[in-house]
């Protein structure tokens, strides 16, 4: 199996829907409107994908249900030959914006992540992300969380949720909360807004790396200025099919952004929402253009380059990424 590393995981985002339906369970708490038929996660468009997100992840309420959780995610990340994951996590569910709640459940789900690594070698790093559509100010408690906690495993910061509602500037202030606090910065644009907004990810918010990002493949004058500059785009081609964003694997833009030099990553978002799985990703990407395991593994070395963890930790994983007959 290629060993792969991770950028772009959404914790609650990845709980399979059997997770959150025991945990509902073990709380009494009926859930509407989250699973369909079949017991999978149920959405219509992305806006309900978010609400459906929040529903599943209010059942989420201690360090301890942080803690199974996590375990149960890296096990899975474990399997699909995943050597390190930088997971996105909200102080927003996680304390509801308190610093000395959030410290509590940032202890519990490193503790789990020690826990992983040394059980099934996989690692993991923390993203804080704020949430776009809770506005710029629960964003600013968020990256005081961030701030507070920076440290080697808490290694970035960005911003994730509705991106059509106010512009990356309005977050510009918790952004330069967590560069000043020396966290790597990356944020969700160039998805459900165009080009423009990457632009404004990178003029006002001056990150290194941004989520999704493919709309820039509508703009030729912003793939030149990302492949020049060297932004790393963090792909999830999968999440983008199943939300309607483009129609097949093989009209994903992926491909074309690669061939003009900009440096693409893979990743899944919120897997289990998506019915996805990073191999199975891979597997499509194969088909739809032709992609070897040499591709691959050069888009995992991207990877390790472009992660936020230090540089003994990326020395390792570039290590770990190279062909074994060699
Ligand atoms: N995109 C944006 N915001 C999110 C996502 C996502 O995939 N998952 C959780 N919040
Ligand atoms: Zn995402």
């Amino acid at each position: 199996m290629i060993p792969k590393v991770e950028l772009h995981l959404h914790l609650e985002g990845a709980a399979p829907p059997e997770f959150i339906r025991r945990l509902a369970d073990e709380r009494r708490q009926r859930l509407v409107g989250v699973f369909d038929e079949d017991g999978a996660y149920r959405f219509t468009d992305f806006a309900n994908f978010l609400a459906v997100y929040e529903a599943a992840t209010s059942v989420l309420r201690t360090p301890a249900d942080y803690h199974r959780l996590t375990l149960a995610v890296l096990e899975r990340q474990a399997a699909e030959g995943v050597i390190y994951s930088e997971i996105f996590l909200s102080p927003d569910f996680c304390g509801g914006g308190d610093l000395g709640a959030w410290r509590d459940f940032l202890a519990a789900i490193r503790e789990a992540a020690t826990i992983a690594e040394d059980r099934w070698d996989t690692r993991m790093r923390g993203i804080v992300t704020c949430i776009r559509h809770l506005g710029p100010d629960v964003a600013r408690r968020a990256a005081l969380c961030a701030a507070e906690t920076a440290d080697d495993w808490l290694v970035g910061f960005g911003i994730a949720g509705e991106e059509r509602r106010g512009t990356p500037g309005d977050f510009a202030y918790a952004f330069d909360m967590a560069r000043e606090a020396k966290l790597g910065l990356t944020a969700h644009a160039g998805e459900w807004a165009g080009p423009d907004s990457v632009r404004a990810a990178l003029d006002d918010l001056r990150v290194s790396r941004v989520g999704h990002g493919v709309r820039a493949i509508e703009d030729p004058a912003l793939v030149d200025r990302l492949a020049e500059d060297g932004v790393v785009l963090e792909v999830c081609p999968g999440s983008n099919i199943a939300l309607g964003l483009y129609p097949s694997w093989d009209r994903h833009p992926v491909a074309r952004l690669h061939d003009k030099g900009v440096r693409v990553t893979l990743s899944t978002d919120d897997p289990p929402f998506f019915r996805t799985t990073i191999s199975r990703e891979y597997d499509r990407l194969a088909e739809a253009f032709g992609w070897d395991a040499a591709v691959f593994r050069s888009l995992n070395r991207t990877a390790a380059e472009a992660a936020f963890c230090d540089d003994a930790t990326r020395a390792a994983l570039l290590k770990l990424l190279e062909p074994e007959d060699d």
